[in-house]
């Protein structure tokens, strides 16, 4: 009895992989072609993404980032890179704000209220700018 339990876990297990390795090419070719519409970290860019965070995200994640208060608990501190599940590097960044992310994550490109892929990267060089220095990107 155990081991059939077992068995069908691993099957629903090896489903999930399958379609995560089913939609990883997808989010390698966006982020590919993404990020020719990047600009160079710097003030400018993070100016304006400071903009469009505060138009699109502080609800959630707080008017600095921390998520401190926010209405939505599960938002979490986009200051703190060691706390987020889905997200390493500035492509992942890039994607879970086009996509969505988890279960409560909207996306905001397309399927959302539309962001131009500028506007996403200026998100990330703003995200990176509050986050530590060490993770920033090279001017
Ligand atoms: C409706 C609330 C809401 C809004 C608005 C929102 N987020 Fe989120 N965001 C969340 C939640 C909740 C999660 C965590 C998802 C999960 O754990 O299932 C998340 C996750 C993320 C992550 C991934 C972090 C990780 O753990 O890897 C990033 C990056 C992010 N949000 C950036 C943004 C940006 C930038 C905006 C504005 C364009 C934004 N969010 C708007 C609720 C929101």
């Amino acid at each position: 009895m155990t081991s059939l339990v077992d068995g069908r876990s691993r099957i629903s297990r090896a489903t999930r992989g399958r379609v995560a390795w089913a939609v990883l090419p997808v989010a390698v070719v966006v982020g590919l072609a993404a990020a020719d519409d990047r600009a160079p970290y710097g003030k400018e860019s993070i100016t304006r993404g400071r903009t469009v965070y505060l138009q699109n995200c502080q609800d959630c994640h707080g008017d600095d980032g921390t998520a401190k208060g926010s209405a939505i608990a599960v938002a979490p501190d986009l200051t703190d890179p060691s706390a987020w599940k889905f997200t390493k590097t500035d492509s992942d960044i890039f994607s879970n704000i086009k996509n969505g992310a988890g279960d409560n994550m909207p996306p905001f490109g397309p399927l959302g209220p539309g962001l131009k892929d500028s506007e996403i990267w200026d998100l990330v060089n703003y995200i990176r700018s509050l986050g530590p220095e060490r993770l920033r990107p090279r001017p």
